[in-house]
């Protein structure tokens, strides 16, 4: 009698243990919420596009831009927070490497030299992008500090985006989906800054900072910055993103930790 009990108990554990380890099974398909895709068919899409990352950048001969410290400061951010909401101002030789860091996460880009898109997207599709017409040149980056200053709609005040065409530095012609997320990170490595007629990174900096502002959900952006050497983006950082909110400076990138607006009424600063 004892026997039976002990081979039953054995034969439940093992069952149990069996069922217990399918359960684990990446292989194993579990229907999500939505029904369309499965948590281990995500796991095996974000391992994919890991390895091709890893493929990619061990035969590419171009390597992004920025330096190994400057990259480790939104790698660390990134990695503490995905899956998350990260949006990218500029594409580049770098666009394939954060998406891949968060997989599962969001990650958007806003370029505005669409031939520039067509040459880095030629071979990564799967890389979410939106080409963006700005409405600035660099060379107005003095007289649109005056033009803040005098137009109300662009006053911290007012803090909107979309549909704001009275302030030239409201991002007023994003997606519906730029406006309807909060975005987690905020990258500023675009658009081109570095001649005259070029849209300079004004409207880039003060969208942010709207968009931080008005951030409903728990903690704070966190937006990064790169190319702070020249004056235009650290004069305009100073301006919307703030002394006060700079928590890491490496190289020429800064990093702001930006919490949202409880009051409406008070300024950027
Ligand atoms: C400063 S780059 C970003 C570079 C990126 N962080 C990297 O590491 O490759 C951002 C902007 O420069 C422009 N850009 C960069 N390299 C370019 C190139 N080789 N040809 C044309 N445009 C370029 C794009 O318009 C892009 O939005």
């Amino acid at each position: 009698m004892l026997k039976l009990a002990i081979i039953g108990l054995t034969c439940t554990t093992l069952l149990i243990l069996i069922l217990f380890g399918m359960s684990n099974n990446p292989t194993v398909c579990e229907p999500s919420e939505n029904g369309n895709s499965t948590v281990n068919d995500d796991t095996i899409m974000s391992e994919h596009l890991q390895v091709e990352a890893i493929l990619h950048y061990a035969t590419s001969r171009v390597i992004p831009q920025q330096t190994m410290e400057e990259i480790n400061i939104s790698f660390n951010i990134l990695k503490s927070l995905t899956p998350c909401n990260l949006l990218v101002f500029g594409l580049g030789h770098d666009s394939f490497m954060w998406s891949s860091i968060n997989p599962r996460g969001t990650t958007l880009f806003l370029e505005e030299d669409p031939k520039w898109s067509r040459a880095i997207l030629k071979d990564l599709s799967f890389i979410r992008s939106n080409t963006v017409r700005y409405r600035t040149t660099l060379y107005e980056a003095e007289k649109l500090i005056e033009h803040y200053n005098k137009e109300p709609d662009c006053w911290a005040t007012k803090s909107i985006l979309r549909g704001n065409s009275k302030c030239k530095l409201a991002l007023n012609m994003l997606s519906n989906e730029v406006y309807d997320k909060e975005w987690d990170i905020i990258m500023i490595d675009g658009p081109k800054g570095y001649f005259d007629q070029a849209p300079g990174r004004m409207s880039a900096i003060y969208s942010a900072a709207v968009m931080a502002r008005n951030r409903k959900g728990p903690g704070v952006t966190h937006v990064v910055m790169h190319d702070v050497d020249r004056d235009v983006e650290k004069v305009y950082a100073q301006l919307f993103l703030c002394r006060k909110n700079l928590v890491h400076g490496v190289g020429k990138l800064w990093h702001f930790e930006i919490p949202p607006a409880l009051d409406m009424n008070t300024d950027f600063c």
